[in-house]
């Protein structure tokens, strides 16, 4: 493609943040070919949307979407739409047959492909629709050629791909892969390069980071976060996903010896029932867990820890939620993300049985939030009448006289300075916080470092 020919296009992402990571990257290879971000669905030449299948409702907003531009396109046949990520993967040439309006359908694993793909639709040939399915070698296409425009004060940077732990309720294992690991060498650089460009603060991204580099045989997840620990003018760096039977002993080392690595965890649990977990295969028991907990707080008294947890697994007893109710007492997490339970096809666990009633599924959701909620007062509270170290990333969308940021554990902290002061981007302050809310702290400006 010629770069004076201007091609509009819209990402529309859904999922977690592997997702924003993926379109971050096609914008990467996007924009040096012409392409730029259309205002809206009207007046865009392009539209791809790049999905998420972990949970039947996250397919649902897809599909409402999808529905949506099918009425845009009945008006302008021109319009082309594609769809990338991981119900792409999972559903492939179906989708096309399922929604006509569809011109082309791209693999979780060819990624690197849609230029020349877009190439393909765009030159007439697109009514031929496209499929492109899983390629075994994406891992290390060389971002060093695709520049980044510009980066958030926090940014991610993914350091692998693909999951080998096949728990019994899971998706990513068939829509994303095996396990494969980036070289480090490209992960510091990449991090170097966003940190010229005013990132701050990186979060390196995984399914599971604990596993990072053993299939490949490279340097272990502990010492790549050493690594990146020695980076000039990174200020912070965070990591998830954590699985907890891989959480070693050199990771909780790691919260005690990096100054740069923050003091929080998210240790997905899924259930506090030794039955349950043996059955979604998550291969450790409630005592361990919670031995590895006990650890962590040890090695950093001020950790934040946060979980996932999923109600209503089939053959899920009242018992074995009470279960889960009493590990988040025991535990007190920070915050957790509670989900009900729901069969995707790929997965063992929709040939699992008995299903547990809709109904139940949502009062044990409500049941389990409501429990978590005293907690997360409990551990907001404690803040009250410290000093936290924030690092701010811009005026509070609320209030714009109150600056937000977050804390070391991962808690928005909005608060107020001197009308005089400079400009606090990107910079990391003392806030002195007064007041806790339910999803927030308040407090205001002590001092820059
Ligand atoms: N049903 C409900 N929740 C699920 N999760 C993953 N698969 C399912 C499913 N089939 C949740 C898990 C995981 C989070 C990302 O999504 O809690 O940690
Ligand atoms: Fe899914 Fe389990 Fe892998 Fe997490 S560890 S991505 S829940 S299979």
């Amino acid at each position: 493609m010629s770069t004076n020919q201007t091609r509009h296009i819209l990402i529309q992402t859904y999922g977690c943040q592997m997702n924003v990571y993926d379109t971050e990257i096609m914008w990467r290879l996007l924009h040096p070919l012409g392409y730029r971000a259309a205002a809206s669905e009207k007046t865009a030449d392009i539209i791809l949307i790049n999905t998420c299948a972990i949970r039947e409702k996250a397919e649902q907003k897809v599909f409402s979407f999808l529905g949506r531009l099918a009425l845009l396109k009945q008006n302008r046949p021109q319009l082309i739409i594609g769809i990338c990520g991981c119900i792409a993967q999972n559903q492939g040439k179906t989708l096309i047959q399922r929604s006509p309006c569809i011109d082309f359908v791209v693999g979780t694993h060819a990624l690197f492909q849609l230029p020349s793909i877009l190439d393909r639709v765009w030159n007439g040939q697109h009514r031929q629709k496209v499929y492109v399915d899983f390629e075994d070698h994406l891992i290390d296409v060389d971002l060093d050629h695709s520049p980044i425009m510009n980066t958030d004060i926090s940014g991610f940077v993914t350091i692998m791909r693909g999951c080998n732990n096949y728990c019994a309720y899971c998706v990513v294992p068939y829509v994303r892969g095996r396990e494969m690991s980036r070289p480090s060498d490209n992960i510091i650089n990449e991090i170097k390069h966003k940190v010229s460009k005013g990132m701050r603060e990186v979060t390196l991204l995984g399914q599971n980071v604990n596993s990072y580099g053993k299939r490949e045989g490279m340097v272990s997840f502990s010492a790549l976060l050493a690594e990146v620990n020695e980076i000039k003018d990174l200020l912070r760096i965070r990591f998830t996903t954590s699985h907890p039977k891989d959480l070693d002993m050199d990771l909780m080392d790691a919260f005690a010896n990096l100054e740069k690595l923050c003091a929080h965890i998210h240790l997905p649990v899924q259930s506090g029932s030794d039955q349950i977990l043996k059955r979604m295969n998550r291969k450790y028991t409630r005592k361990e867990y919670l031995a590895k907990i006990d650890r962590l707080k040890n090695k950093c008294p001020d950790i934040s820890i946060t979980s996932d947890f999923i109600v209503g697994f089939p053959g899920e007893t009242r018992e074995d939620f009470d279960d889960s109710l009493s590990l988040i007492r025991d535990v007190e997490y920070d915050s957790l993300f509670a989900f009900q339970y729901s069969d995707r096809d790929i997965a063992p666990a929709s040939q699992f049985f008995p299903k547990v009633d809709d109904k139940i599924k949502r009062d044990r959701l409500i049941e389990l939030l409501d429990v978590q909620s005293k907690n997360t007062l409990k551990r907001n509270d404690r803040c009250i009448g410290q000093c936290h170290s924030v690092l701010v990333e811009g005026k509070s969308k609320r209030d714009t006289d109150q600056w937000t940021g977050r804390t070391s554990g991962n808690k928005i902290v909005n608060f107020i300075a001197p009308e005089t002061t400079n400009n606090l981007n990107a910079f990391l302050v003392d806030v002195f916080i007064e007041e806790a809310c339910a999803h927030s702290l308040r407090g205001y400006l002590c001092h820059m470092k």
